[in-house]
């Protein structure tokens, strides 16, 4: 069932706290605020209808002010359940009339309805995190797939799924895969997600670190950067792994690499990262240490077996905001953070804006270049542009005061040579 109001947000009385917050996010995104107000003077956008699909939070309000200042006609839903910021929802729509469908801890009915009201929308952009808008657009409303010029993709998970389309030749219009620019996940998956998952396991339980046995499962772009945050903070550092490359990496980056089976009994407190599912099982909960805690910070809550965590409880309740306490019948208790939803942006506020304004600039400009080359495009899965990833880091550095040296002409001729030896 869609929605049919304009919005549907918590509480419009939130808005002066998100107004306040979504300032101070702007503050520290000068690049995608750089772009904005190109945006607001070429207007690039002018007449697009586009539904996004994103972790509603302050970062994305800056991110739909900057489509809506490039002349786009925006509609903003959440891609979780649980990672909106509800006075953000309330002043998207009373400060900045964007039309906004998210509600912190909305349930399953509500965050499809939801998804619905932004594909009500009859978009020619969508924006995703996660696929799900292009997934229902797939799945229901096909007659709708012809409308769309572009779609973008912030996600690793969502990425796979729409190569995963492609590659069955399902793909209905084409994707700019957001997340595969170097100026997306070499900072906002590693440094953005391995700081936010501390920030976020730490608010909801208060756990000291230091001295820990903290288990990581998957060491791709995430996973390195929860590890290495986790190890800053005194933890002793186990990672778990199915990729060979990826294992021996983690060897030689100084943990200790085990499988699930021998972790689960030695961790403290275990994170996923992998974009997989049961990673974590109702076997590994058998041999957990009474208060181990279970947190997720991949894209979809599946990681972690909770069916199998719940079917071995014989009670539970909620031990702290965003925990939950499950007892065991021989008298453990293990404690499953945010539901095994994303950790960062359940229990905290998602990545810092430093990081979300190179995400976003890959947003805002890859939407900009679905537009401009439109008839080009085909069915497929394409990177964002090398001159564009580029182009973001040069103004990244450049508004962090960091200056870099430049190939001399005789150094130019010589990268590019065969012939010159010592
Ligand atoms: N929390 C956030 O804000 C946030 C931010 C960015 C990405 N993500 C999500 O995090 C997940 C990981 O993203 P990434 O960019 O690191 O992906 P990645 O592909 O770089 O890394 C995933 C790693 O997990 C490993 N893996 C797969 N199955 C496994 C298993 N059963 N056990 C152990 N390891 C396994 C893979 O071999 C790979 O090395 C995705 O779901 C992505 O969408 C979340």
């Amino acid at each position: 069932m869609a929605t049919t109001k304009r919005y549907d947000v918590k509480d419009l009385a939130l808005a002066p706290e998100g107004v306040r917050r979504i300032e101070w996010a702007d503050r520290n995104m000068p690049v995608l605020r750089a772009i904005r107000e190109r945006f607001e003077r070429e207007r690039p956008l002018a007449g697009y209808r586009v539904s996004a699909c994103l972790h509603v939070t302050t970062e994305t309000a800056n991110l739909m002010r900057t489509l809506k200042a490039g002349g786009a006609d925006v509609v903003l839903c959440a891609s979780n359940p649980l990672s909106t910021q509800d006075d953000v929802a309330a002043a998207l729509v009373e400060e900045h009339d964007i039309a906004t469908y998210a509600i912190k801890g909305e349930d399953n009915d509500t965050y499809y309805a939801h998804i619905d009201a932004a594909v009500d929308h009859r978009p020619q952009l969508t924006m995703d995190d996660g696929a799900d808008v292009i997934g229902v657009l797939h799945a229901a409303r096909r007659e709708q797939l012809g409308d769309i010029v572009a779609g973008t993709e912030e996600t690793t998970t969502g990425v796979i799924r729409l190569k995963a389309l492609e590659r069955e030749g399902k793909l209905g219009f084409p994707i700019i895969a957001v997340n595969e620019a170097k100026t997306k996940h070499l900072f906002d998956n590693r440094y953005g997600t391995g700081q936010s998952t501390i920030d976020g396991i730490i608010r909801a339980t208060n756990a000291l670190l230091a001295g820990k046995t903290f288990v990581v499962a998957g060491y791709g772009w995430v996973g390195r950067g929860v590890a290495m945050r986790a190890r800053g903070m005194g933890s002793h550092v186990v990672v778990t792994e199915v990729d060979a490359m990826r294992a021996l990496e983690a060897v030689m980056d100084g943990f200790q690499v085990l499988p699930m089976s021998a972790a689960a009994a030695r961790g403290d407190i275990f994170c996923t990262a992998t974009g997989d599912k049961s990673v974590i099982t109702a076997e590994h909960m058998k041999v957990m240490k009474d208060g181990a805690i279970l947190a997720n910070t991949g894209h979809f809550n599946v990681e972690i077996e909770i069916p199998g965590l719940r079917s071995l409880a014989t009670e539970t309740r909620e031990a702290r905001a965003f925990v939950e306490e499950f007892l065991l019948e021989d008298g453990r208790r293990l404690y499953l953070v945010a539901d095994g939803r994303l950790v960062n942006l359940s229990a905290a506020e998602g990545h810092p804006a430093q990081v979300m304004d190179m995400s976003f600039a890959n947003q805002a400009l890859a939407a900009e270049y679905a537009v401009q080359n439109a008839a080009s495009l085909e069915r497929k899965v394409y990177a964002v542009p090398e001159d564009i990833d580029n182009e973001i880091a040069r103004l990244k550095l450049a508004t962090m005061d960091v200056e870099i040296d430049q190939l001399t002409e005789e150094q130019a001729k010589y990268l590019a040579s065969w012939d010159e030896g010592t």
